[in-house]
């Protein structure tokens, strides 16, 4: 049944090169990665300019947490850009007294620790490190070039959006994670709800040492097949929020079905490692069908490599019906677009189950 849905999105191929020729082992995976990411920044996020020399990180202030449970550090990453040096600031909070720990990376809407999308306390509570980045403490959510999109040259079509810097400033963050022994570097997941989650998704395709890649309601341009979308589509996305993606992107409004790309291909670029796509079920917007037939299209990419990708029935899952068998979890939530301590549970209970 889910096969046939698929095939009659016809969807690009994720497992036949620009050669015409079909991948069909992990090494030949690891060709197909390049081009899909230099198709995925070509027509829709823009390209990521190469990662610094080194970055700097100083804690600016350091603190107990949750009575007494975790600390919580205040750290400034900075490193040298085309244009001078830049810097911006994250939270960590690390289980009291505990060394490597398995971690979330979550894009943050808003500065406030905890908040109403982030329930670190029973994060910190299942064991887990948390490291926070306020997004835009990099550079603002408009048009405007401002904060660390000042620094970079940036080339009107293929040239990085939002979505792009911030996912870059989230892997400066990861180079400072792996220096602390507070943390498990290999075990750290990036996660974000909404427009975050595709930059969740955006970060962890070009950043594998990400060992989970988690998308909460990531919709149009995130986790959701743009082909057959009954909520948001590309002219929707492009025309609010142009900001967010390179110029080329605008090219593929209403022709989403000539695209040579669609989102299982982001979705593919997690593998083989964790990934986990979840969406409340009265968040049309998002268009939660899509989102699962994005997962089920980019599973080959991890049956490739031996292991599962999807794992269940033949059929959409209902509200409560988590997938976690395979290397691709998923489940929906009741209710609307939020990212919720029920989401939040899930995944950590998919992380605890793989280890990962
Ligand atoms: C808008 C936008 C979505 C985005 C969402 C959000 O609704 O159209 O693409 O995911 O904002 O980030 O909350």
């Amino acid at each position: 049944m889910i096969q046939g849905l698929l095939e009659k999105m016809k969807l690009p191929a994720l497992l036949i090169n620009c050669k015409g020729e079909a991948v069909q082992s992990p090494a030949a995976w690891q060709a197909r990665r390049q081009e899909l990411l230099e198709m995925l920044s070509r027509e829709q996020f823009g390209h990521t300019p190469a990662a610094p020399a080194s970055i700097q990180a100083e804690v600016e202030k350091q603190e107990t947490a949750f009575g007494g449970k975790a600390v919580q550090r205040r750290i400034r990453i900075s490193f040298d850009t085309p244009v001078g040096a830049f810097s911006f600031p994250y939270v960590l909070l690390t289980p009291a007294e505990k060394m490597e720990c398995p971690a979330f990376l979550s894009l943050n809407f808003v500065p406030d620790i905890p908040n109403h999308c982030l329930p670190a306390e029973e994060v910190i509570d299942h064991g887990f490190a948390l490291a926070v980045l306020y997004y835009q403490d990099v550079t603002s959510d408009s048009g405007e070039w401002d904060g660390m999109a000042c620094h970079y040259p940036r080339d009107e079509r293929t040239g990085w959006g939002k979505i792009g810097m911030w996912a870059f400033a989230a892997s400066r963050v990861m180079d400072d994670l792996l220096t602390r022994p507070e943390i498990d570097g290999s075990r750290v997941a990036i996660t974000g709800h909404s427009r975050l989650g595709k930059t969740a998704l955006w970060c962890g395709a070009q950043d594998e040492r990400f060992s989970m890649v988690i998308s909460n309601a990531s919709g149009c341009a995130g986790a959701a097949l743009a082909r057959g979308n009954t909520g948001e589509r590309v002219k929707n996305i492009i025309d609010r929020f142009p900001f967010w993606f390179c110029g080329n992107y605008r090219s593929w409004a209403n022709r989403e079905d000539e695209m040579p790309f669609d989102q299982h291909m982001l979705l593919a670029l997690a593998a083989p490692r964790g990934l986990y796509v979840s969406s409340g079920s009265q968040d049309g917007w998002a268009c939660p069908e899509n989102e699962f037939l994005g997962c089920a299209a980019a599973g080959p990419a991890w049956q490739l490599h031996g292991k599962a990708g999807l794992a269940g029935p033949d059929q959409a899952p209902g509200v409560h019906q988590p997938l976690h068998e395979g290397w691709i979890g998923h489940h929906i939530r009741p209710g609307t677009h939020f990212f919720s301590r029920t989401d939040w549970g899930y995944h950590m209970a998919f992380r605890e189950k793989h280890n990962i």
